[in-house]
């Protein structure tokens, strides 16, 4: 019998829920018109679950998404929550609790310039065309876990916050594999990218890759850069990169310059791994847009990408995400533009349109 993989959808606050609907009728199609099997179920993340339950993530759902063979997420977060001063009781911390609780501690966020969207590049085009590259955050340590963390009182009546950058060496090292592993499949070239000069977690960083480097990797090509030279490089001329592998705050950062790079935040998908054989999670880079919320113009595309990452990565099926990555390609190919990609000469459409046009290729390739 074949297997029905299970896929636990949460499609978070905003416009969540209707980027999430469109992921869903590509599932659809899926599961009617090719062997792969999916069932899906649904639960709450984020600023809907603090309404429903007063936290950003129960353990029940938690324990959900463990049972389950992916996690497809929406966003999460929006203004009625942000004067939750507490961390623990926003909805950002529902991200971290999955993350951290899945244990996904690496994070692929690739950065493609479309040919049909190199206008929206806020670069020259012959800087940023046939751009393809992957960065590999680190996702469950460093600054954003270490402790001590906290804000204190000090004697003297002034305040003092503080927050601790950790890293180990098998932190570093299984993140890194993850790189090494995904640049064989493509450019065979991976940057390394940490502040050595000034840090000791940097300095541990780059010793540890360049020892996993020379043990396990000496064939691909292996390059450092600081942090703060690789986002000047990444503007300068990405070209130079195909895969980039840095901590978790130096991720966030470098990700959102790489994501700016192809012009579109509502087109990069990302793709939450860990250990082999565990539960993935797959969600878009781009927020939960409260500004658009509700109206049906959100760009579905990022969250399609994302189904086609989790296809590959968490089904094994490379040959049905590479068929919905070039479904998406071929629906931009023909012009059409949610508002957020909108250009001269194109069509515009709103978030339903967009996920219609995208079954509707799929159904002729
Ligand atoms: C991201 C986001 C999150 C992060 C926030 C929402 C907690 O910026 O996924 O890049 O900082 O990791
Ligand atoms: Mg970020």
């Amino acid at each position: 019998m074949t297997k029905t993989y299970k896929l636990k959808i949460l499609a978070g606050d905003g416009i969540g829920p209707e980027i999430v609907a469109e992921a869903r009728k590509i599932i659809d199609w899926l599961n009617r018109k090719t062997d792969l099997k999916i069932g899906t179920s649904e639960g709450l993340i984020g600023g809907c679950s603090i309404d429903a339950h007063g936290e950003p993530l129960t353990n029940e759902t938690l324990k959900e998404c463990k049972a389950s063979d992916a996690v497809l997420l929406g966003a999460v977060g929006g203004p009625k929550w942000d004067n939750k001063t507490a961390y623990d009781i926003r909805p950002e911390a529902g991200l971290l609790k999955i993350r951290k609780s899945l244990e996904l501690f690496a994070n692929l966020r690739p950065a493609k310039v479309y040919d049909a969207l190199i206008d929206s590049s806020p670069l020259k085009p012959e800087i940023v065309r046939g751009l393809d590259i992957v960065i590999v955050r680190e996702l469950t340590g460093g600054l954003y876990f270490g402790s001590p963390r906290g804000i204190e009182d000090l004697e003297n009546g002034e305040k003092r916050g503080v927050n601790t950058c950790i890293y180990t060496t098998s932190e570093i090292e299984r993140v890194t594999k993850v790189a090494f592993e995904l640049a064989k499949k493509r450019g065979n070239k991976v940057t390394s990218c940490d502040k050595a000069n000034v840090m000791e977690c940097g300095k541990l960083w780059h010793h540890t890759v360049d020892t996993l480097h020379e043990k396990e990797y000496s064939d691909v090509e292996l390059n450092h850069l600081h942090a703060d030279n690789c986002a000047m490089q990444l503007v300068r001329n990405p070209h130079q990169f195909d895969v980039i592998v840095t901590d978790n705050l130096f991720g966030d950062i470098l990700s959102d310059e790489a994501a700016m790079l192809t012009g579109s935040l509502g087109m990069i998908p990302s793709a939450s791994l860990g250990a082999e054989g565990t539960t993935y999670l797959y969600e878009p880079i781009h927020g939960s847009a409260p500004d658009i919320a509700g109206k049906g113009i959100a760009n579905p595309l990022a969250t399609i990408l994302s189904l086609a990452l989790c296809l590959r990565y968490s089904f094994n099926r490379d040959d049905l995400g590479q068929k919905l990555e070039d479904a998406v390609s071929a629906v931009l190919d023909d012009g059409l533009r949610t508002g957020d990609i909108m250009a001269k000469g194109c069509k515009q459409v709103g978030t339903n349109e967009m996920g219609n046009a995208v079954i509707a290729k799929l159904e002729t390739a």
